[in-house]
């Protein structure tokens, strides 16, 4: 049995939660951006950017975008696309779900209320974890893009239909 901490609340991430949202993600990724591209997305996709709050803390986020593009299915019209451009958890609070609750509400989100047809994501190919994450969410590799980071590791791109 997992030990008893409690469901975390997913939720709409607000301004004031940024600093927190920041600080997980610069201990969990090696991928860090500026404070006005965090804000800006609230702003633009706040709808599908969550967080996962625990006892009032924030353990986790997901942060994304809508973009319009032919995608990664075949399709010969530009559609909408949802991007997961960041997702962690805190170390401490990994291994509960709560990744899967985060991508899952986001999921839907993009889908309902943004519209989005299809949704994808780059992740390090050596990030097994989170590639397991997203196959158990039914999302494919599309394709390798070499060198995508900046340190020289090359990306999965990996979407799915919603
Ligand atoms: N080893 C193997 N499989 C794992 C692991 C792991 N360490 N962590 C998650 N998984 C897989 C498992 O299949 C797991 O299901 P199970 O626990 O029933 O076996 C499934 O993913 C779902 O796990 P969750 O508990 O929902 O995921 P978690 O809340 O632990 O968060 C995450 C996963 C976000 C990848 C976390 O490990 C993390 O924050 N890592 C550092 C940041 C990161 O790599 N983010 C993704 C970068 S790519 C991007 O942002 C687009
Ligand atoms: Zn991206």
């Amino acid at each position: 049995m997992r030990c008893m901490i409690g469901e975390p609340v997913i939720r709409e991430a607000r301004p004031e939660d940024l600093a927190e949202i920041i600080g997980i993600n610069m201990i969990s990724l090696r991928e860090h951006y500026p404070e006005y591209f965090w804000r800006d997305h609230l702003r633009l996709w706040g709808k599908a950017f969550l967080v996962a709050e625990l006892g009032g803390r924030i353990v986790g986020y997901i942060m994304t975008r809508v973009e319009r593009s032919i995608g990664h299915f075949g399709s010969l019209i530009p559609r909408k696309l949802g991007h997961i451009v960041s997702i962690a958890v805190l170390p401490q609070f990994r291994r509960r779900g709560i990744a899967t609750k985060l991508m899952e509400e986001a999921l839907k989100r993009l889908k309902e209320i943004y519209g989005v047809k299809e949704v994808y994501l780059e992740v390090r190919v050596s990030n097994l974890p989170a590639i397991k994450l997203y196959e158990k969410l039914g999302f494919v590799k599309v394709r390798r893009i070499k060198y995508y980071y900046l340190d020289g590791e090359d990306a999965w791109l990996m979407a799915k239909e919603v």
